[in-house]
């Protein structure tokens, strides 16, 4: 195998970006992996749009399309919502094409079933993209777990909400106007209710719990706030008092019960969140050994979002010892880094 065959799921700010960046870092996917890397297909849902792809690349509407191709190696998918995207990534594991996925409202629901068949099939998941962006946090926790223990994490997990605060507290703009210009940012959902409401925080904090902690919280342990009933007013009274909103997600264990939170909090400068502004996310981490660390960066957009896939691009085909090394007894993703190790 001389080339490395991709196909893309999705030709969105995510998709797009993995494709230019595919173009633009060939010498260096070269220097890693040993092979040229190539996006073959892209799979899209409006064939009206003008897109910037090469002739020779097959673009389709319809996955079968794709599947049907004679050889692929692995599958990219930066597309919305549970399904399709859920029955697409088991029907190319199935093939034995490694995936790399950035859904984490798919894969907050399917992450633990697509991990264990990538491990019948011994091939690899790729879901760095899933949490916080660029921030590459989901490699540093499955890094840390070889020994540590993780009691708690908290962490600003979307971007959009962050954005929105920061805009409407630093350029007094209104929520709707900052909430805009998050979408023409590229960092909105495409339905961007998740981001005020909460919900894609969530999804992102059920991935970590699942790597963290090897199971998610019953949905009785768990709160769930937006942030859109937080006014101008609010943000410019809590300025003067040396205050900032952050939307804060939490995830706690305390005597085995885990509980979680994604609520609007009120942070003074002594908090590590409190110069997190912007499209930023931050992730702080509580283990029994390390104590705290945070780790801080972009958190949504194009190139951010496209750093982690194509990094895990390069993980999927080095792999089997990057999917988890959690060490928690019901952690699925511990057993599928086992059973790698094994083949
Ligand atoms: P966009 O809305 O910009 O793009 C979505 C792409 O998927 C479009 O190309 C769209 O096709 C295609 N698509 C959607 N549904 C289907 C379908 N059923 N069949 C075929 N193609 C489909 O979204 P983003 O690029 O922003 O996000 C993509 C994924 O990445 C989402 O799951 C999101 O949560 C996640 N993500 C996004 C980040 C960001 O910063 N934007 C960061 C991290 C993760 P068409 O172009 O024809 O409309
Ligand atoms: N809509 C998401 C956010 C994209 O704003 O954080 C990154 O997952």
């Amino acid at each position: 195998m001389s080339v490395i065959k991709v196909a893309l799921l999705g030709f969105g700010t995510v998709g797009e970006g993995v494709y230019r960046t595919i173009q633009s870092h060939q010498k260096e996917l070269k220097a890693v992996l040993g092979k040229n890397v190539e996006v073959v297909a892209v799979l899209i849902k409006n064939k009206e749009k003008k897109r910037d792809i090469n002739s020779g690349v097959l673009i389709t509407t319809d996955f079968e399309d794709i599947i049907e191709l004679p050889h692929l190696d692995v599958v990219i998918e930066a597309i919305t919502e549970k399904e399709p995207s859920f029955t697409y990534l088991k029907r190319a594991l199935i093939k034995g094409y490694h995936i790399v996925t950035a859904n984490k409202e798919m894969f907050s629901s399917h992450g633990r079933e697509l991990i264990e068949l990538a491990a019948k099939q011994k091939v690899s998941v790729g879901f760095e993209a899933t949490v916080a962006g660029g921030v590459p946090i989901i490699q540093t926790l499955q890094q840390l777990l070889k020994v540590n223990n993780v009691y708690e994490i908290q962490g600003i997990l979307n971007g959009t909400s962050n954005f929105i605060l920061t805009e409407m507290r630093e350029k007094k703009q209104s929520f709707f106007e900052a909430l805009k210009l998050a979408q023409q940012n590229g960092y909105a959902e495409a339905n961007p209710s998740n981001d005020i409401n909460g919900f894609d925080a969530y999804f992102k904090l059920m991935v970590l719990s699942e790597i963290a902690f090897g199971e998610q919280p019953e949905q009785k342990y768990v709160k769930i706030n937006g942030i859109t009933d937080i006014t101008s007013e609010q943000i410019e009274m809590a300025e003067k008092l040396g205050l900032h909103f952050k939307h804060i997600a939490s995830i706690e264990r305390k005597e085995d019960r885990l509980y979680a939170s994604v609520i609007p909090t009120l942070v003074s400068k002594s908090h590590p969140f409190y110069h997190v502004e912007g499209v930023e996310n931050a992730v702080h981490v509580k283990t029994d050994l390390v104590g705290g660390i945070t780790l801080q960066g972009p958190g949504a957009g194009m190139f951010p979002t496209a750093s982690a896939m194509i990094e895990d691009l390069v993980q999927v085909f080095q792999r089997h010892s990057t999917l988890g090394n959690s060490l928690k007894n019901k952690s699925i993703i511990k057993k599928e880094a086992k059973d790698q190790d094994i083949s």
